[in-house]
């Protein structure tokens, strides 16, 4: 069993590892268009050694082993077994990929081996990220890249910021520092910038990248929205808040959630923003 260094609210060996789980097919579509644009920056070349951090079920790690084949190959780290285990066994043959099951911020890495440290929103959950990061830039050849998306602030993704507005008055919001390990840690450039150079980096570029976000889908619109309703109660923020609240007030929050996803566009889906950084930096 890994050593765990991720913030308690997310269980990865454990709850939240068998929820991502669950849900594998509507994350892929959820994340897609921002893991593209994390592996289009990372322009990674035959032959390159990348190491992918939090790959979860190896979506990431399979798109860039396809572009360093044959001779480079892709390592998956993550801390949860469960997901690893999905990402061994749905490994293409012939891919240039292998999968770790262990904690990025400490496991043993072979120093100065990798041409690249990615990630699709793999590394917010460390709760010492200067000591992980540099743990991991020790793993990477000099002048090699790191390149990974995370979620910019709550605030600025619909996604999690309606459903949560939508349950304001029905479920008490936990006092939450946003600084914390989770999903929405590097909200603040400034403090993700400090972070990095502080483990060592140099080069460091922090873009926005926006785009509407398929949350939910179905063959007519009303599945689409009952699509979503399901998946914000399975995954993400408005999960964790209504995870321990009795079942009258899930059922509220329910409809609130359900009417606030009706009310946003497409035709069998539900579109809503996301806000991301493309982050880039050099050894
Ligand atoms: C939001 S999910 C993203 C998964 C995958 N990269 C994807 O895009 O589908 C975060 C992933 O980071 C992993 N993770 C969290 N903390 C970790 C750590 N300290 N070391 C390795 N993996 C970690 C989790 O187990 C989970 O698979």
């Amino acid at each position: 069993m890994p050593d765990s260094q991720t913030a308690p609210t997310h269980d990865w060996n454990g709850d939240s590892g068998t929820r991502w789980a669950a849900n594998l097919a509507r994350l892929d579509l959820m994340l897609e268009d921002f893991g593209n644009a994390a592996i289009a920056a990372a322009n990674a070349q035959p032959g390159e050694l990348i190491l992918d951090i939090g790959c979860g079920s190896g979506t990431s790690s399979f798109a860039l082993a396809r572009q360093v084949a044959p001779d480079g190959h892709v390592l998956g780290v993550d801390i949860s077994e469960q997901l690893v285990e999905i990402a061994r066994t749905g490994a293409p043959a012939n891919l240039p990929v292998g999968f770790c099951c262990a904690d990025a911020a400490t496991a043993p890495l072979p120093a100065g081996n990798f041409n690249l440290l990615f990630s699709r929103f793999g590394v917010m959950f460390f709760n010492d990220p200067v000591a992980a990061f540099t743990h991991m830039r020790r793993a990477l050849k000099p002048g090699g890249r790191l390149v990974f998306v995370c979620w910019r602030g709550a605030q600025e993704n619909d996604w999690v910021r309606l459903p949560m507005a939508a349950i304001r008055d029905i479920v008490a919001p936990a006092p939450a520092d946003p600084d914390a390990p989770g999903p929405f840690a590097f909200g603040d450039r400034q403090r993700l910038a400090d972070i990095l150079a502080a483990a060592g980096f140099a080069a460091i570029d922090i873009a926005p990248f926006d785009t509407t976000i398929s949350y939910g889908r179905g063959a007519t619109r009303e599945d689409a929205v009952d699509d979503a309703l399901d998946m914000a109660f399975q995954v993400g923020p408005l999960s964790r808040a209504l995870a321990d609240q009795p079942g009258e007030l899930r059922a509220e929050a329910a409809i609130a959630v359900r009417a606030t996803f009706a009310r946003q566009p497409g035709v069998r889906s539900v579109l809503i923003d996301g806000a991301a950084w493309i982050v880039t930096a050099q050894n």
